[in-house]
């Protein structure tokens, strides 16, 4: 009955087109592949059964009723954790390469260490890994997605510098585990909203709310851990098992209006993202010079010894520099900045925000479709990719995410719009050379919106989260992004 349903909604939704075609069918290069992507908590469910423990973000939706949006959790999620079949059913209409998702912490490590494995996690990826491999679409992994063990957040979570081993420790399990069949590892997925949005501000968990310091504690930190993973791997993996691994970071696009901002731009993208790109990519290594110099200075102005910005010594930038296979890249929109020094004082603390001292707007129309989730700014990743090309000498790029939130519904010709554009935006930084190799849509299906909840929907598949059983029907976009993967092209 799922294969009908497919074939009615095909034919009755892409029929039903609001936009018409714009353009000439664009070619795709040879070898570039798609898929989709998901993440553990946001998919799962399944919290607390067959021996999982507690995340933090367990802990956060079930002691902290104002933290989400329609107060609600990822307890059942679109219960992946039973429906991991239809999942792969999923991802065979879509005809997709490869689907990326993320392994939970405390599914695999109850104790959060590898004193203790739990068996009937480690089967459940197992089953949904092979369910895939039958049919021959590529697992590609993020290892940290968000969910740390609650245990760990006690004990200061990313901001204690012993999360470097107790991450690497994790990931060498996973490698272990999973490694003869998955060959494309991501450390952890962006850095920047687990820091910044959990450790400086209130918008993920943990909310620790402490910016300009614990943010720049998790950034070295995760810096480390991931280094430290990526040489694990590199050493006592690769030669064996023949795979890569890499980062995935999440960046927005800065750009100026008005000439006199352009300083301000660059640096806002400094801030933003290359805070990791920077150590990871750039010949030099370490944190971006523009942070540097500019939290330095605003930590001696406030009358502190030593920047709030930490260290890095020279044994750790040349550890932590050149460890990523991949440039894997999250991007949803573009910001327009100006310098304003009254940003400073918006907070008790110093906060990462005043170290910056700009602020941001959207520009004119750039928003389509109810949802105020998503901007739209196809323009914006074109500027990105060719920024990461020049910057870091043409890195190969994995899109790991791109996407449209709305509100529901079947017909939602403004994700297609969205993916159209963006897709658009991606081939005209392709034909100006950027070494670009793979483009993943956000989401395969909807879920758990972290702080959102389930109040922004991402998903090709809407999923009926009344229904008990979870059922997913494609979008229009579905069937869009189907026939942009059958065809390589896109066709408008
Ligand atoms: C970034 C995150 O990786 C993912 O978990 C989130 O749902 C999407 N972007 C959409 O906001």
């Amino acid at each position: 009955t799922s294969l009908l349903l497919f074939v009615i909604l095909n034919v009755v939704l892409v029929n039903s087109s609001k936009y018409q075609n714009q353009r000439s069918p664009r070619k795709f290069p040879v070898g570039f592949r798609f898929g989709t992507a998901t993440a553990a908590y946001q998919v799962e469910g399944a919290w607390n059964e067959d021996g999982k423990t507690e995340s933090i973000w367990d802990y956060l939706t079930h002691t902290n009723s104002s933290a989400i949006r329609d107060g609600s959790n990822g307890d059942i999620a679109a219960d992946s954790y039973h429906l991991y079949k239809r999942d792969v059913e999923m991802m065979r209409e879509l005809g997709l390469d490869y689907y990326r998702f993320s392994l939970s912490w405390p599914r695999i490590l109850p104790t959060a260490f590898p004193d203790k494995i739990n068996e009937a996690g480690v089967k459940y990826y197992n089953n949904l890994i092979d369910e895939m491999l039958k049919y021959n679409i590529e697992p590609i992994v993020t290892i940290y997605h968000w969910d740390l063990p609650q245990k760990l957040q006690k004990m200061g979570g990313w901001s204690n510098p012993y999360i470097i081993d107790w991450y690497s420790d994790f990931a060498r399990v996973c490698f272990k585990l999973f490694g003869h069949k998955v060959k494309k590892w991501i450390t952890i997925n962006e850095p920047a909203q687990i820091c910044d949005f959990g450790y400086g501000r209130d918008l993920l968990a943990p909310m620790l709310q402490i910016p300009g310091v614990a943010d720049y504690l998790c950034a070295r930190n995760l810096l480390l851990a991931h280094a430290k993973a990526y040489h694990i791997y590199d050493k006592e993996f690769r030669p064996k098992q023949n795979g890569a691994i890499f980062i995935t970071l999440s960046a927005q696009f800065y750009s100026y209006e008005f000439g006199k901002y352009k300083e301000a731009a660059l640096e806002a993208n400094d801030f933003n993202w290359a805070i990791y790109s920077y150590p990871i990519f750039s010949k030099t290594g370490d944190f971006p010079p523009s942070m540097k110099k500019r939290v330095a200075r605003k930590s001696a102005e406030q009358g502190f010894f030593r920047s709030r910005l930490p260290e890095l010594n020279p044994e750790e930038i040349a550890f932590i520099k050149g460890t990523s296979d991949y440039f894997g890249l999250n991007h949803y929109f573009s910001f327009y900045v100006y310098r304003n020094d009254s940003v400073n004082g918006m907070f008790e603390t110093p906060s990462t925000d005043d170290d910056l001292g700009v602020a941001t707007y959207f520009g004119e129309g750039w928003q389509i479709g109810e949802s105020n989730a998503t901007m739209f700014v196809p323009k914006g990743f074109y500027y990105l990719l060719t920024k990461i090309r020049n910057d870091y000498n043409n890195p190969p790029v994995l899109v790991t995410e791109n996407g449209f939130a709305t509100r529901g519904g079947l017909r939602d010709d403004d994700r297609v719009t969205y993916y159209r554009y963006y897709i658009s935006a991606m081939l005209d930084a392709i034909a100006e050379g950027s070494d670009i190799r793979a483009y993943t849509a956000w989401s395969m299906m909807d879920n758990f919106e972290w702080a959102a909840g389930y109040t922004e929907r991402f998903g090709l598949y809407e999923v009926d989260f009344s229904s008990p059983n979870r059922t997913r029907t494609p979008r229009k976009s579905a069937f869009i992004y189907k026939q942009i993967v059958r065809t390589r092209e896109l066709d408008w």
